[in-house]
């Protein structure tokens, strides 16, 4: 499997972190991390001969937080690497979530043009999700990844150990990208993601699942690293996600990402229902699956020009028209699917009614 890897056990962790580090000269190791990370997670790490690999120069602590993810806190990266002698050969772990594996990945591929990262995601959402497929980025000028680079780990280590600190939204947040990309693959993986619970993550078996999920992103990057075509089907529910999220924001009452996306995929399946014939059974499961996790955005008709407003300025949009990536089945995938103002209203209409607003 690609550049995975998936660790079970503390020992497996600490073996696996001295393989990939002892290629490397002592003083050329940097760790990346937040102040939630290195509070739950820095401490599962430092044991014995990686305790002197990571003296306290070589790890970079950044506040934690989305907003975090700017242009001071890239300069204070590039500063710590460059006081502290890292040369083309320095290598950056970078432990945290998307926040962290982000701003790494682009510290990592920029610093001295480029140097080597491994990623060792601690939220479930940037296993899934960020710590692979080669996004790397800062918010620039209040906009979210503004500034980036494609440039992919070395390798993602996985240590589902860490997700036992995390809240049931944190976990809620992942489990929706897990959802996706059931939809994305196969009925079988969808069957079983549908089935898990999040009280089961880190259980036996849950590891298993994971790497299937894991495998279907990197599948899909496989094809279509730079998204030119293929890719864009990652961002189903997340055209109607990210209209749900800004608008919470614009409401002072955010949502957190993951929940938006998976209310934006009972739309965004509706549309494949509807325009594509997607099936009636794995849409109701579906579907019944996220009001039970997720609950239930408010709003209401009145609130329609707004989010239509906002799906209009979605990166994958090409002149004026509202773009998608569809299904017509379980892994059916067509992108580029374009829907007009009123059809999508449709889908709200659909999702009020659903959630009984
Ligand atoms: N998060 C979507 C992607 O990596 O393409």
């Amino acid at each position: 499997m690609n550049n995975i890897t998936p660790v079970h056990s503390q020992d497996e962790l600490h073996a696996r972190l001295l393989a990939i580090t002892g290629a490397y000269p002592q003083d050329q190791v940097f760790l990346l991390c937040d102040s939630n990370s290195h509070r739950h997670c820095l401490p599962l790490l430092r044991r014995g001969k990686l305790e002197a690999l990571l003296p306290e120069t070589h790890v970079i602590c950044l506040p934690a937080g989305d907003q975090n993810k700017n242009i001071d806190s890239l300069s204070l990266i590039w500063q710590t690497l460059s006081r502290n002698g890292a040369t083309r050969h320095a290598l950056l772990l970078n432990l945290g979530g998307g926040m962290i594996t982000d701003i790494g990945g682009f510290a990592a591929a920029t610093f001295k043009r480029g140097i080597g990262f491994v990623n060792l995601p601690t939220t479930l959402l940037a296993c899934v999700d960020a710590a692979q497929g080669g996004k790397t980025g800062i918010n620039f000028n209040g906009l979210k990844n503004e500034v980036g680079a494609f440039c992919p780990a070395r390798e993602v280590l996985v240590y589902p150990a860490f997700f036992q600190t995390l809240g049931k939204s944190d976990l809620a947040c992942g489990y929706a990208e897990m959802l996706k990309h059931g939809l994305l693959s196969t009925p079988g993986h969808w069957q079983e993601v549908i089935r898990l619970e999040l009280a089961d993550v880190c259980q036996a078996g849950f590891s298993g699942i994971l790497m299937r999920s894991m495998q279907v992103k990197a599948d899909i990057v496989a094809q279509d690293p730079t998204e030119n075509g293929l890719r864009k089907c990652l961002n189903l529910g997340h055209t109607v996600g990210h209209a749900f999220e800004s608008w919470s924001h614009e409401q002072q009452q955010p949502v957190p990402h993951g929940y938006a996306v998976a209310w934006g995929l009972i739309c965004e399946l509706y549309l494949s229902m509807r325009l594509l014939g997607f099936p009636k059974e794995p849409f109701q499961q579906t579907i019944y699956r996220i009001k039970e996790v997720f609950g239930a955005l408010p709003f209401s008709c009145k609130n329609y020009p707004s989010l239509i407003e906002k799906m209009h300025h979605d990166k994958k949009n090409s002149g004026d028209k509202i773009q998608f990536a569809l299904l017509s089945d379980i892994g059916q995938i067509h992108i580029d699917q374009v829907v007009d103002e009123k059809t999508i209203e449709e889908s709200l209409d659909f999702y009020l009614d659903f959630m009984g607003y």
